[in-house]
Formats: C-alpha cells, structure tokens, sequence
C-alpha cells in the first residue's frame, strides 16, 4: 500500500484528523487564516499522523480513540511549526515543491505562525480525554531535543568536526524524537500494555532515524520531486552521512581537506559540487543506504509484539517506504 491508499484505508480515522486540524487552526485574523490555508493546501506527506493512528489502531485491536485523533492532529500541527521555524534558521525558499512562507511572507510571519501551530499542538495534547502529563511530558522533550539537535548541528557547522555519533544524536533529535512521541502517544491513547509502548518508542525511533538518513541521501542524489533545494545541506555546512561514509573511506590527510573545504565553504561556493561529487566516488551513498537499511529491518522487528494486521502491515510499509521514499 503506497501512503495515498493507506490514508484512504483509514477513512473517518483520517477525515476526522484532517477537520480537527483545519478547526483547531481557525482564528479571528484574516492574515493568519489566510497563510494557514496557503500551509494547508501544500500539506506535504503527513506521515506522523499516519504513524499515530496505525499505530494506535494496531495496538487496540483497530480501535483509534479521541485521544489518538488529537494526539496525530497535534503531531502533524508541530512537525509543520518546527520546518515554519526551520526555514528561517536555514533561509530556505522552497519546501513541498513550491515557495516557503518565509520567501512569501517574510521571517516575521514565518516565526509568528510557527508559534501558532505549536501552540495548537499543545492544546490538542491538554484537552484530549484522560490525558494525564505523560503525553505532555514526551511533546516538551521532543521540543527541547529539537532545539539542542539544531544548536549542536550550528555547533558543528562552525567546528567541522562532526563524527558518526554527533550525525545520530542531531537525526535523533531533530526528526526521530518527534517520530517517538507521535508512536508513543498512540500507545497511550489506546492505554496500550508496556511492552507495546516500548515497541513504540523502538520501531519510531528507528524510523526517524531512517527518514532523516534518506533525507540527507536525497540532498545528495534527489530530483526535483525532492520539493527543496538540492545540496543544501553541505552549503549549510552540515557534514550527514554520505560525507562521513566517503570520508571513513579515504586516507586521514585527504578527509582532513575536504573537511577544511566544507568549512570555507561559504567563500566558495564551487567546492559544493566538488564535494557532492568526492560522496559519490567515495561510496558515500551506498555507505548511508547501507545504514538506513539496518535502521529499516529494526523498525519492522520491532513490531513483532503487536498482533497481525492490516494496521501493523501498514507500519512496516511506512519502514520500507521510508528506504525507497524520492520526496
Ligand atoms: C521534513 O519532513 C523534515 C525532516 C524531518 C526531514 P517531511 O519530509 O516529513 O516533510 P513533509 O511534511 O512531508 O513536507
Ligand atoms: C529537519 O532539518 C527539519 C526539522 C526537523 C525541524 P533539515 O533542515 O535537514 O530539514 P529540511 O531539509 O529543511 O526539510
Ligand atoms: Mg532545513
Ligand atoms: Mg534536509
């Protein structure tokens, strides 16, 4: 099942997510009901609440909840608050294929509506039924990982040293922590049994991790389906995977120079198609794929405890899909 026929698959589940979000969002000001319904019509390829609602319905038997209905509709309205915040920390001008609310409207708009969207997650999170602090908790630390994943990313733009475990704990935190609450609320929505809330979190971790590998895969070897601008990530300083991979693989002295490359790389911007191409002649890709594949066989091992049905099948696709994903 590709993820159109799952969204369909999950009929009123689905319907109801998608009114919670458009309601939640509604406000008085024309301007922000006008750039919600700009957000809203480029709604990209809303996996996390996907992950919410399968992974609910797979741990109760098929049965979502209220709670899980908000909890997916609070995951999506973060994830979009984080990329409003994101493109301006990045000075990005395309996402989802067309021009970012930055570019249009400006950083001020871009932060506001953010803060917005963010706002309207929490409130989801606070008036779902019988929710207690654990949901709130998992969503709070999800935001600071997302912050102290992007001040260490800025970190070791400036110091260049970035190694294989700084490249996991900035992935984790910026994309797969935000994968885990979104598993995890699932499980509590539905007050899944602890040995089903541990898969969550093991399956969305892996997952994220996975996503946010192919992302860095695709700033590399993409096409325009991306939707962003290709070979940003080096632009940005950012050492991901591919590099590491290519870099692991040549003698001490070469990578040491290509590093100071990627440092001086904002007086010459000619040294991005030379390093895009050292990644590609040094195995840089096969390396990364090679890793996202493992993260991949552990997010569908990790859901041999829930029981068989479409609703875990459909998780295990989301995992391979992730591998093979071109946008
Ligand atoms: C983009 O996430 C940011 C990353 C974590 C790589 P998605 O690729 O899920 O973004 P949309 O919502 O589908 O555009
Ligand atoms: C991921 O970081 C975005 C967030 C999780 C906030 P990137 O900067 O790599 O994402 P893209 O490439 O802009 O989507
Ligand atoms: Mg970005
Ligand atoms: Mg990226």
């Amino acid at each position: 099942m590709d993820i159109r026929t799952i969204k369909e698959y999950l009929g009123q589940d689905w319907t109801a997510v998608q009114e919670l979000i458009s309601s939640e969002l509604h406000s008085d000001i024309d301007l922000l009901n006008s750039t919600n319904a700009s957000i809203l019509s480029h709604s990209g390829k809303q996996l996390r609440p996907l992950l919410v609602l399968l992974f609910a319905r797979a741990s109760s038997g098929g049965c979502a909840t209220q709670a899980s209905i908000r909890y997916a509709a609070a995951a999506e309205l973060l994830h979009n608050a984080t990329l409003l915040h994101d493109d301006v920390a990045d000075s990005s001008d395309k996402r989802r294929g067309v021009p970012t609310i930055r570019s249009l409207m400006g950083p001020s708009v871009s932060v506001l509506v953010g803060d917005y969207w963010l706002v309207k997650a929490m409130e989801l999170i606070l008036g779902a039924d019988g929710s207690d602090t654990t949901v709130m908790r998992i969503f709070s630390k999800t935001l600071s990982d997302l912050a102290e994943g992007e001040m260490l990313q800025l970190q070791k733009a400036q110091s260049g040293d970035t190694d294989e475990e700084d490249y996991l704990k900035i992935i984790y935190n910026k994309t797969a922590s935000l994968f885990e609450a979104a598993c995890f609320s699932a499980a509590e929505s539905v007050d899944a049994p602890a040995e089903i809330k541990a898969a969550a979190r093991e399956y969305a971790v892996a997952l994220g991790l996975a996503f946010q590998i192919q992302d860095d895969i695709l700033d590399y070897s993409g096409t325009e389906a991306v939707g962003k601008p290709l070979g940003a990530d080096i632009l940005e300083q950012k050492i991901t995977l591919p590099l590491l991979g290519a870099l692991a693989d040549v003698p001490a002295d070469k990578a040491a120079q290509v590093r100071g490359k990627v440092k001086d790389i904002a007086g010459h911007p000619e040294y991005r198609d030379e390093i895009v191409a050292f990644v590609r002649e040094n195995g840089g890709l096969e390396y990364a794929g090679a890793r996202l594949n493992e993260y991949v066989a552990k997010a569908v091992a990790a859901l041999e405890v829930l029981p068989a049905s479409v609703d875990r099948d459909c998780l295990a696709e989301l995992a391979y899909y992730t591998a093979k994903r071109i946008k």
